[in-house]
């Protein structure tokens, strides 16, 4: 079942300014996962605003559940129904305490206070913050202020998320925290998971990935296939899993391997089974 669906989308932010997204038609199924890459200003963070109704398209349109993000009285449906996850955490934290930040949506859309108690406990057990309720959010790192951030978009029960470089800002621990958030809301809580990133290892966790060049879809696929598309993505200033890279450049040097390997126990088996051979006499290429 399709969970957004654009149509031929197009936005700028000023009229004698270029359009920043051209005419994107897709569609992002409900329960995937999707990660959206792209070069620095090649419009992810405008495409990521305009689906879930914080911008509106200048021709087009988004639906988002079954809503028209252009339709003014269901603006407040589609914020509940898909959230979002910045880079900086702390802009996103507005309280002092941990608890009574995740509880503030839930506060301001009337919840009853026994009830946001439940969903507050629930939400932070998700992100792993639980035993955090009580501290203060500027005390927290940089990877703790993110999951409390994520909590804080949890407690709205959205159906959708999207992290737009959630984990650029983190150490290694914080980065690592996060991708694990992000997959767990989307395998074990059914969640939409949109994630914009930089990290070609967090992208190769997604079930797609779609590139965007100039504000314009440039690929669009699994990870394997995307990732095998090494040239085509270096054409656009985009990198590569190191793994894929490495099996890359044997591979132009002759040496026959399959294309898009993503993990780094797959590449070593891959390069084992080739030393082997080699050691027992048979091909070496
Ligand atoms: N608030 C804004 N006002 C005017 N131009 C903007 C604004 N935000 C982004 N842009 C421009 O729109 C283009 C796409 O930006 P953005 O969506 O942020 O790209 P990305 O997230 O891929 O880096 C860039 O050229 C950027 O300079
Ligand atoms: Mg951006």
């Amino acid at each position: 079942m399709t969970f957004i669906k654009t149509d031929n989308l197009t936005f700028k932010y000023r009229d004698d300014e270029p359009e920043v997204v051209k005419n994107i038609s897709l569609e992002i199924e409900k329960g995937s996962y999707t990660a959206i890459l792209g070069h620095n200003g090649s419009g992810k963070s405008t495409l990521a605003k305009l689906l879930c109704g914080i911008l509106q398209p200048v021709s087009g349109s988004v639906i988002v559940g079954g809503y028209l993000t252009s339709n003014e009285q269901d603006i407040y449906k589609i914020r509940e129904s898909c959230g979002m996850v910045f880079q900086n955490p702390d802009n996103q934290i507005v309280a002092s305490v941990v608890e009574e930040d995740v509880a503030f949506a839930p506060e301001n859309l009337g919840v009853p206070p026994k009830e946001i108690r439940k969903i507050v406990d629930d939400c932070l057990k998700t992100v792993g913050m639980e035993q955090y309720a009580l501290h203060s959010t500027y005390k927290l790192s940089g990877g703790q202020k993110q999951r409390v951030a994520i909590a804080g978009v949890l407690a709205m029960n959205p159906s959708c998320i999207i992290f737009d470089e959630a984990t650029a800002m983190l150490d290694p621990t914080g980065r690592k925290d996060i991708a694990a958030a992000m997959k767990k809301l989307n395998k074990e809580k059914g969640i939409t998971v949109i994630t914009i990133t930089h990290y070609m290892n967090e992208a190769i966790e997604a079930d797609r990935v779609i590139v965007l060049n100039r504000g314009e879809v440039f690929l669009d696929g699994t990870p394997k296939e995307i990732f095998s598309e090494v040239e085509k993505l270096k054409s656009v200033a985009l990198s590569v899993p190191q793994v894929t890279e490495l099996l890359y450049l044997l591979q132009s040097d002759g040496y026959d391997f399959p294309k898009g390997i993503l993990h780094t126990m797959e590449a070593a088996d891959i390069l084992e089974n080739k030393v082997n051979l080699k050691s027992i006499g048979g091909n070496d290429r």
